[in-house]
């Protein structure tokens, strides 16, 4: 049941939010787009083994410092910490977090902002508009300001009504229908010509470019980015999990239905791109390189919808819907890490904390649309790319090291009585201890 600061009332209502934060634009733009420029499969294995071994290991450990904490990021990593200098620790890490989601927010609308425009295109084209559609087609300043700006307004209205009418009400809906709409897609790419192609470079791996550095890293950062991990959003989510709950399974299933989604998407863009290839549509340059990485989808599923005939712009505005849905829910879990943090320190109502906040965001996404060139990539890449795995590592190093072993177990055993004598226990303990930080900080060295 709900207490006063918010709880999901379900088992499936959190499954969905979490599962509604992690999957994504990262899942469906993301990893297909990595996929496409890593090399195909070989980066597909290196992802599912990190996500596995790495990302579910930190995932787990911020779910639990989070339901042991009961409070947003800072205060339940403070309460973890045995002296001063581990409490300054603990601000340094969660408020790093707190902002980290707040910075990723501020691009991820951007991105999210070009989704809403195509999802209208189609709906322009049947009118009949030329300007209008050619206004929601064309990259232009007052259209990215605009679809940016409604993209903000309508998380804000999400995360002002709280976790049970907001966030779990929402994902509860969305969630179910993106993966309806992605399956409806993936049967109809699998008839077209030069499907087959694109299913083999998406699942024959070239295992001499597996141990690549580059790969690695990236396979690491999209890992981290896609389970939404080192922005204390998985922290928060955790303080909202009743005692009650078995979390080594909530996290599981959180990861699957994450993954799950990301290779089913990869199944959806990888053989697209290669359909649209063989409608004359130029994908790669002659020396096989992306030729454009941001806009890889905007350029091959239109292509796609097009030669499905009439029913393509349905089917175009029912895709970019998707996006849609699939953005807002990640984005609605990207501000809650700073609103519940203002509205418990600072004892904001949770409407002002959200509009505040909301404000601020706003800002940084403007400033960034207006120098797009410099700072859109640089955004991307310090938070996706250094903070989230940095900051992942030390919620790692906190549960790991800085927590009593004993109260990690029992905090753990919460809802899962016979944990102790589980595999997950065994080795879990042990793993966040010494295998996370060491190959996040080599993976992260190695990027450096
Ligand atoms: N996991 C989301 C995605 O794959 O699109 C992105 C994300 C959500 C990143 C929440 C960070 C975050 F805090």
């Amino acid at each position: 049941m709900s207490s006063i600061r918010g709880e999901f009332s379900s088992r499936f209502g959190f499954i969905m939010a979490a599962a509604g934060s992690a999957v994504g634009l990262g899942n469906i733009w993301g990893f297909p787009t990595q996929t496409a420029s890593n090399g195909g499969a070989a980066f597909v294995l290196a992802y599912l083994v990190l996500a596995f071994c790495l990302a579910y290991p930190a995932l787990m450990a911020e779910l639990v410092i989070g339901r042991h904490g009961q409070a947003n990021a800072v205060t339940s990593l403070q309460k973890l910490a045995n002296n001063s200098i581990q409490k300054r620790f603990a601000f340094i890490v969660g408020f790093g977090g707190i902002i980290c989601s707040g910075l990723i927010l501020s691009f991820y609308a951007i991105v999210a902002g070009w989704m809403f425009s195509a999802t209208l295109e189609p709906i322009a084209v049947i009118s009949g508009s030329e300007s209008a559609t050619s206004w929601l087609g064309e990259q232009s300043l007052s259209r990215n300001l605009i679809f940016t700006a409604a993209f903000i307004l309508l998380t804000v209205a999400i995360i002002s009504k709280g976790v049970e009418n907001g966030i779990e009400k929402w994902s509860k809906r969305l969630m179910p229908a993106l993966l309806f709409i992605l399956f409806a897609l993936i049967a109809y790419v699998l008839t077209q010509d030069g499907a087959m192609e694109g299913v083999k470079a998406y699942l024959v791996p070239d295992f001499g470019s597996i141990l690549d550095p580059n790969l690695l890293v990236s396979a690491l950062g999209q890992a981290f980015f896609s389970l939404s991990l080192g922005t204390s959003v998985m922290i928060i989510y955790g303080s909202y999990i009743s005692k009650q709950e078995n979390l080594v399974s909530l996290g599981a299933y959180v990861t699957l239905i994450d993954v799950f989604i990301a290779f089913v998407a990869g199944m959806l863009i990888i053989p697209a791109m290669y359909v649209a290839q063989a409608q004359g549509v130029e994908i790669f340059s002659q020396t096989g390189e992306l030729l454009s990485e941001d806009t890889l989808v905007f350029q091959v599923l239109p292509a796609l919808f097009d030669s499905m005939g009439g029913i393509g712009i349905f089917i175009g505005f029912a895709f970019f819907a998707l996006m849609s849905i699939a953005a807002l829910t990640s984005s609605i879990s990207m501000l809650e890490a700073p609103v519940s943090y203002a509205v418990e320190k600072f004892a904001l109502a949770r409407v002002h904390a959200t509009r505040l906040i909301g404000v601020i965001v706003s800002v940084v996404s403007v400033t960034i649309i207006l120098n797009f060139n410099s700072l859109f990539g640089f955004v991307v890449q310090l938070t996706t790319q250094f903070a989230q795995p940095l900051i992942g590592m030390l919620c790692c190093v906190f549960a790991g090291w800085i927590w009593h072993r004993g109260k990690l177990l029992n905090a753990i055993k919460e809802g899962n009585e016979s944990v102790e004598n589980s595999f997950f226990w065994k080795i879990w303990p042990w793993y966040i201890k010494f295998v996370c930080p060491l190959a996040i900080a080599l993976v992260f060295i190695n990027s450096l």
